[in-house]
């Protein structure tokens, strides 16, 4: 069942320290679905924040010698630049130490205290200040903490405490009879056999001197609320629970508290019961994602092995992170990060599949149509209907992913789209000298419209290559690609009479051996060892510069009769007669993927005769196993220029 309005939150993060990749992914993910949810024209809300007390905040600030707020406030800071660097549509950052925030989280405890939810008690205990939690005895072996492995202080106190029993037996009905309200299955399952186990009451305080960051008790100055209690309010308080009735009557209950797997009792057991204590409706769903992983292990600021997403988002663009995140890693499990993973993925996703497919497009309707798109108006062939078919296929298995919010699945389903219409442009084969005008603006005149839909069924998850498409198949004219909706995805809507905009490509393909990131070093070491084998095959300088290699410019291109692997290419050295040179590249690059590419080519090798044809050099091209790459320059140069 879905509602015209949707209220998404991500947890809010522990400012203690700079964010790593692995907390990129449950914002990122977040996003998607509330981009998604515009999309579709609902309303939507989508909150994050911070999480700013506790003693793990305090130390980092005392580490750092300076007040817990002006610390807080510079990480605060940085966060929400991740956030603008990554495109994060968030309508609402809460902090815990907004005003509102603290005052409602008091009148929560003092209404909790005065109904005798929470009362005051002893407690001792094993205690992580890192996770800020208790454990009981029955988790730990050797006294440290089962999650994180740091040491655990034993904690003795008075405090006050929430009274969890009371309300176990109806949070187990509740999750027994709503099977949607924790995703997916597994942490359902893990949550039934906890509850099952039996409950015990919780210190929800620390005392003063202990910890002196955070929510004071408001009828008791000797203590302070703790932070997870404190934590947890924020998806109501940011709404105006209490305060301001109309608009928290409006987004509550949360359609989805989007949560990693280790927080999930908190947001299971505690919060739910916070909720039903306070006679508040419980959110419809909590969903538990996985964990990236790096070499096995939970990427976390204690364990020490970060990766900055800055960094990547400014190295490789934030539409290739944002992919990489939604598509590599099963939505729900795990799944483990290395820079090479994210290369390959953009090389073969992002610049072949997709990239590719729009630069065959917008290059075949400028060589063959006048740059014009014009509506089919033809028989339409049983290839045709196959197209459309599959994108039909795309769009609906893409919906229902996401109104599941299986987001890497969504994924799975638009790229058979790029895949059906690559597939569609290599069988029609417009290029072919026997194909009429009318059917290769028809079979262009598809693609195109391949693209049109999945630049709008792909503005969820990627925010650059969107408008891209929009902008080269001529479309901005008519409005940005911003200001469509997922009714747009119906096949037919490029106009007649668009003209296409050739651009630069999309996405740029990278070298996956020229990375060196985290995670990939073990790998590398092999590389290493291979180079080193060649040392006694060395050639010397002047022997080197034998080779005449140029920059040369495709001027034109073809196939080779009777030769499925080879190509003719016309290349522009620089001389007056372009030099044709016959290549082993037909299975990676079709003839109109090359005219106009600046290549790198051999200049004086010997002729030869291949099919028939006159063979003048050679142009470069990278092999790893059955991929290849041309070899292109990164800046414009003219045509005949040296290569050394
Ligand atoms: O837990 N892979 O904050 P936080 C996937 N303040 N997700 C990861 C991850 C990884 N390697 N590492 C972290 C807190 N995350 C509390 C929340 S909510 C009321 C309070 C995710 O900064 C993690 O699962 O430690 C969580 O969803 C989010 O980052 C914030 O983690
Ligand atoms: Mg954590």
């Amino acid at each position: 069942m879905t509602r015209d309005t949707f209220y998404i939150t991500t947890p809010i993060y522990y400012p203690d320290n700079r964010l790593h990749i692995g907390h990129t992914y449950t914002t990122v993910a977040a996003d998607a679905l509330a981009r998604y949810n515009r999309l579709r024209g609902r309303d939507t809300y989508y909150l994050t924040g911070t999480d700013e007390h506790g003693q793990k905040i305090e130390r980092a600030a005392r580490q750092r010698g300076v007040e817990p707020q002006k610390f807080v406030d510079e990480m605060v800071e940085w966060i929400r630049d991740l956030w603008s660097e990554l495109g994060i549509s968030y309508d609402q950052f809460i902090r815990t130490t907004d005003e509102r925030h603290k005052r409602m989280v008091g009148r929560i405890f003092a209404q909790l205290y005065e109904q005798g939810d929470i009362y005051s008690s002893t407690y001792s205990g094993w205690y992580c200040t890192p996770c800020e939690s208790f454990f009981p005895q029955s988790r730990i072996d050797e006294g440290v903490c089962p999650d994180c492995g740091r040491e655990l202080s034993w904690v003795e106190e008075d405090g006050y405490f929430l009274a969890l029993s009371r309300y176990a037996d109806d949070l187990l009905a509740h999750i027994r009879e709503d099977a949607e309200f924790i995703q997916p299955a597994t942490r359902r399952n893990e949550m039934i056999r906890f509850l099952e186990s039996g409950l015990e009451d919780m210190c929800v305080t620390r005392r003063r001197d202990a910890v002196d960051w955070g929510i004071t008790v408001p009828f008791d100055e000797d203590y302070v609320i703790y932070v997870w209690f404190d934590a947890v309010c924020n998806y109501i308080t940011a709404i105006g629970y209490g305060e301001d009735e109309e608009h928290f009557e409006r987004w509550w209950p949360a359609d989805i508290h989007l949560i990693g797997k280790e927080i999930l009792r908190f947001h299971c057991v505690i919060w739910p019961i916070i909720l039903m204590a306070l006679g508040v409706q419980l959110p419809r769903k909590i969903f538990g994602h996985g964990w990236l992983t790096l070499e096995g292990e939970k990427i976390s600021k204690s364990r020490g092995n970060v990766v900055d997403p800055f960094l990547l988002s400014e190295k490789y663009g934030r539409d290739v992170v944002r992919y990489y995140l939604l598509r590599e890693i099963p939505f729900g499990s795990d799944g483990s990060y290395t820079e090479r993973s994210l290369v390959q993925r953009t090389n073969y996703d992002l610049a072949n599949d997709l990239g590719n497919l729009l630069s065959r497009v917008t290059a075949m309707v400028n060589k063959y149509c006048d740059k014009m798109l014009r509506i089919p108006e033809g028989e339409v062939t049983e290839e045709d209907r196959h197209l459309r078919e599959r994108a039909q296929k795309a769009l609906q298995g893409a919906e229902e992913a996401m109104e599941d919010n299986m987001l890497s699945d969504a994924l799975d389903c638009l790229w058979e789209l790029v895949s059906a219409a690559n597939k569609y442009l290599d069988s029609t084969a417009p290029w072919d000298a026997e194909t009429t005008a009318e059917r290769r603006s028809a079979i262009l005149y598809n693609a195109a419209e391949s693209l049109r839909v999945l630049a709008v069924a792909l503005r969820p998850f990627l925010l650059d290559a969107p408008a891209g498409i929009w902008e080269q198949l001529g479309l901005s004219r008519n409005g940005p690609v911003d200001a469509t909706s997922w009714d747009d995805t119906v096949w037919g809507g490029i106009p007649d009479g668009t003209e296409v905009q050739r651009g630069d490509p999309l996405f740029p393909r990278m070298d996956p051996d020229e990375v060196v990131g985290v995670g990939d070093e073990a790998e590398d070491m092999e590389v290493g060892e291979e180079e080193r084998e060649g040392e006694d095959s060395l050639i010397d300088y002047d022997t080197f510069m034998q080779m005449d290699l140029r920059v040369g410019e495709v001027v034109d291109a073809g196939d080779v009769e009777g030769a499925d692997r080879l190509l003719r290419v016309e290349v522009d050295i620089g001389e007056d007669q372009p030099m044709q040179v016959v290549a082993g590249i037909a299975e990676h690059y079709s003839p109109e993927d090359l005219i106009g590419r600046r290549v790198v080519a051999v200049a004086n090798l010997q002729p030869t005769e291949i099919f028939g044809l006159q063979s003048e050099g050679m142009v470069l091209a990278a092999e790893a196993g059955e991929q290849m790459s041309l070899l292109t320059l990164d800046k414009e140069m003219p045509a005949g220029s040296k290569v050394k």
